[in-house]
């Protein structure tokens, strides 16, 4: 790819960056690979235990075989509003939260969900290879990209926080992305967001974005697949409903540079 020098300048930075950085805490520590790795997960951290002996554990390989079709499902809503946002390296992936007093705005219902459910955050996971960064799989595929907006039962719970470690507290639409080399199919919503990622180099680093539409953010598609499971990251808390959207959205080559040459690399700083 034509970002090879760039990507390698930034490998460079991130190791003079890594002697600065002290991991302080269990949750700045873990990795998802090497000794901290998620096998050993459960292993290193108690409080973990369910990431190494949870039956509902994600992510999964969604196998198309054994898909049930539910007539009585209905289509997901996600508030059109926008909203003003902190996009933040977390040094495994990149986060964007929305500000608190306008996360109230975006909401997501129906589709399989029996409560309401508040926008809080959009996570951006993504490799190293263009067929590596999804989180889920579908057929044992991957995707270079998984987009997941994550919302908590507002409803019945006052934060995130207090949702994550309670019955039906969290919801998380997941979005795949591909690389395209035609420019109109490319989501401008996602391609809005890539060009702050240059302000969150490092892990830490954050910029203000003003204004943010999840909606836009969805696939043109009201097909999706959900099923109850987990967090992917520790303590892996079996709380969210997954509704997986079928079509992925579309980004172009030089947005994948800049989301493969910034925050990608910063995985091994701690
Ligand atoms: C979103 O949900 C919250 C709490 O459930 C509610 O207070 C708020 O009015 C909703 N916002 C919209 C735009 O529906
Ligand atoms: C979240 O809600 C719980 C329970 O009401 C409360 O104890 C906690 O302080 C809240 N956390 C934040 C960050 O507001």
């Amino acid at each position: 790819m034509e970002c090879n020098i760039i990507y390698i300048l930034t490998i460079l930075l991130t190791f003079l960056e890594r002697d600065i950085v002290e991991a302080s805490s269990w949750s700045e520590w873990w990795q998802y690979t090497g000794v901290s790795g998620f096998e050993f997960w459960g292993v290193i951290n108690p409080e973990w235990i369910l990431c190494q002996r949870g039956k509902r554990q994600s992510p999964i390989n969604v196998d198309p075989s054994l898909l049930l079709y539910d007539p009585s499902l209905k289509h997901i809503r996600v508030s059109k509003r926008s909203a003003s946002a902190e996009l933040e390296n977390v040094g495994q992936f990149v986060r964007l939260v929305l500000e608190p007093g306008t996360d109230k705005l975006i909401n997501i219902t129906k589709g399989p969900l029996s409560y309401r459910y508040t926008v809080h955050e959009v996570d951006f996971h993504f490799g190293t290879e263009n067929d590596l960064g999804s989180e889920h799989m579908i057929a044992g595929i991957s995707f270079p990209f998984e987009i997941q907006i994550v919302a908590y039962n507002s409803e019945i719970y006052g934060n995130i926080t207090q949702a994550r470690y309670s019955p039906n507290g969290i919801a998380i639409i997941a979005i795949f992305a591909q690389i395209t080399k035609d420019a109109k199919d490319k989501n401008e919503q996602l391609e809005i967001i890539s060009q702050f990622l240059p302000d969150v180099q490092f892990r830490e680093q954050k910029s203000k974005i003003r204004q943010v539409s999840i909606h836009k953010l969805m696939p043109d598609t009201n097909h999706y697949v959900t099923y109850d499971g987990s967090f992917t990251y520790p303590g892996c808390e079996e709380t969210v409903t997954w509704i997986i959207m079928n079509r992925p959205l579309h980004i172009t080559v030089q947005q994948v540079c800049i989301f493969f040459t910034y925050p990608n690399t910063l995985i091994s700083v701690t």
